[in-house]
């Protein structure tokens, strides 16, 4: 793997600038996306698919970079495709955990942590640079990064969250469940409870139990409300299981060890903080018209002939799953 920016991926994560997403991929699993209805939609590996095969046949052995990369969703698509000897794929993330996950799936890729905005690799040494949901998160910078990789005749094919859009309003709905959940203390009130509870439970007074059950009360009704207003899914289920785990463990609390039960809630604090994070990452990453035609200009001032810049829309209809960009470097070979 490329180390060069290591440290100053260190420092921003230090600085909280990777926005809870490389706690995120070290937790994931091997094989999860991040999970989303909207992302995991057909639409999108069908897109893909159509893509890279109208794409590679021009190549005989393509140099594809997969910028912000995280568990490698487009190099699952082209793994797929089961002409791997056809193509040498590069993958950058600002996220370590996730070009580790990434290499740990796909030995034979090359993995880069780095700024979107600044890749340690020189100019033009793609024929294709993708990207899924991972450009917009960087800024208009990592745009003219993504041009400067590609070589003459090179291709840029990238999925860009929208707003308005399906993923924008799963995410928002999560966004907002996850920060009521959090306003309303429920973690931090539970842990209160099972305190007193346990400490009952070994022969203490149980009067503090009582008080700190009274005190949680209202944070159980308000998460419930939040599960009927959203659904029982909402934010990936993370809500579901706290509230129900908290319940079974309550029902059953003789039968429990006190300290996975409060080193689990203390680290539910952390996980629905940094989801918050990421989902509000997202809604801002998200582009609608006037930031595409910011964009496309961008992309067209830079010598790019824009191919694409268009909703991707699954079959039923309803709101964009993202918007399609794709341009292509105009070859200088052919305009001499
Ligand atoms: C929503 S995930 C998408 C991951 C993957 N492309 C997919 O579709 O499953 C966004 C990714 O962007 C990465 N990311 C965020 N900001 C970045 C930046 N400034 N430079 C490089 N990667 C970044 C995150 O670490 C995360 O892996």
């Amino acid at each position: 793997m490329n180390r060069h920016t290591v440290d100053q991926v260190q420092e921003k994560r230090n600085s909280g600038d990777t926005r809870g997403w490389d706690t995120y991929w070290q937790g994931a699993r091997d094989s999860d996306a991040y999970a989303s209805g909207g992302v995991s939609h057909p639409a999108v590996a069908a897109f893909w698919d159509e893509a890279l095969t109208a794409i590679l046949p021009r190549y005989t052995r393509a140099r594809i970079l997969d910028i912000a990369t995280g568990s490698g969703a487009v190099i699952e698509s082209l793994s797929r495709r089961g002409d791997d000897h056809s193509f040498g794929v590069t993958c950058v993330d600002i996220s370590e955990a996730a070009v580790d996950s990434v290499r740990k799936r796909f030995p034979e890729v090359t993995g880069v942590v780095a700024d979107a905005n600044e890749i340690p690799l020189d100019p033009g040494s793609f024929d294709l640079v993708t990207s899924q949901f991972g450009i917009e998160y960087a800024g208009l910078g990592a745009f003219d990064e993504a041009t400067r990789l590609l070589d003459d005749g090179g291709t840029l094919v990238l999925l860009v969250h929208t707003r308005p859009g399906s993923i924008y309003e799963e995410c928002t709905a999560a966004r907002t469940a996850v920060e009521r959940t959090r306003r309303c203390d429920f973690v931090p009130l539970a842990i209160r409870f099972f305190e007193a509870g346990f400490a009952a439970v070994s022969g203490a007074d149980r009067a503090p139990y009582d008080r700190a059950g009274t005190a949680l009360n209202p944070a159980i009704q308000e998460v419930g409300a939040i599960l009927a207003e959203y659904g029982e899914h909402v934010a990936g289920d993370t809500i579901i299981r706290l509230y129900s785990d908290v319940q079974r463990i309550h029902n059953r609390i003789q039968h429990y060890d006190p300290n996975e039960v409060l080193t689990w809630l203390r680290s539910m604090q952390t996980e629905l903080a940094q989801y918050e994070e990421r989902m509000a990452s997202m809604c801002e990453a998200a582009f609608d018209e006037k930031h595409l035609d910011e964009v496309c200009q961008r992309l067209r001032e830079r010598g790019l002939d824009l191919g694409r810049a268009e909703a991707l829309r699954p079959n039923d209809s309803g709101l964009p799953l993202a918007w399609i960009l794709q341009a292509t470097r105009g070859s200088q070979k052919e305009a001499e």
